[in-house]
């Protein structure tokens, strides 16, 4: 051993060791929130798998649900996983149905320290309502049928959700001075 890295009291010349966050959870948890916040904070780089679609596919997510329906967004959505969880030292954050698609929540695992954002159904409908974008799955809904579908998806997700790494209840993060908190909350939990 002939010197220490000042930061992280590692012998100078050893390997660091390769951290990959990803971030998973029911739309309006608050993934890509979070997740911008700690990859400031940890000066890490920050993928969001959405915007990653975009760019890649010069198209909105609502305009390949158009185009190709669900069946074809989430063909997408597994091809572009592949791709960006094979970069290293990043935080991803994932689309709501990303873990619940083909064996993309054993390959999730296997590639990072995944993180559920766990919130009530309530606490994601509050979310959803006050967020600007508006998602395919719940266009031309009606409040009431916003509720109800959230509550049929999350009985159907969690079980998918429950099999991250670390579970983080988010249900109290109901404002922007509290990301914060969490983001230190996450930290802990991760050791980070
Ligand atoms: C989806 C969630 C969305 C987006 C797409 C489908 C889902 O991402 O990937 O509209 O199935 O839950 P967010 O969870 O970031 O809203």
């Amino acid at each position: 051993m002939y010197g220490y890295c000042k930061e992280c009291s590692r012998a100078k010349g050893e390997k660091k060791e390769m951290r990959r966050i990803i971030i998973i959870g029911y739309m309006g948890a608050g993934k890509t929130t979070v997740g911008k916040a700690l990859s400031k904070q940890l000066n890490m780089p920050f993928y969001d798998l959405d915007w990653y679609i975009e760019s890649r596919m010069r198209k909105t997510v609502k305009e390949i649900f158009d185009e190709r329906g669900e069946e074809g967004f989430r063909i997408i959505e597994h091809n572009l996983l592949h791709e960006v969880a094979e970069f290293e030292d990043v935080i991803i954050s994932c689309g709501g149905g990303v873990p619940c698609f083909y064996d993309n929540m054993e390959y999730m695992n296997q590639q990072g320290e995944t993180v559920y954002l766990k919130a009530t159904p309530e606490v994601l409908y509050g979310h959803l309502k006050m967020g600007k974008s508006v998602r395919p799955l719940l266009e031309n809904k009606t409040q009431e049928e916003v509720k109800d579908f959230i509550n049929e998806q999350l009985k159907i997700r969690e079980p998918y959700y429950n099999k991250a790494k670390y579970i983080l209840d988010v249900n109290l993060m109901d404002d922007y001075d509290k990301i914060r908190i969490f983001v230190t909350k996450l930290r802990d939990l991760l050791a980070l």
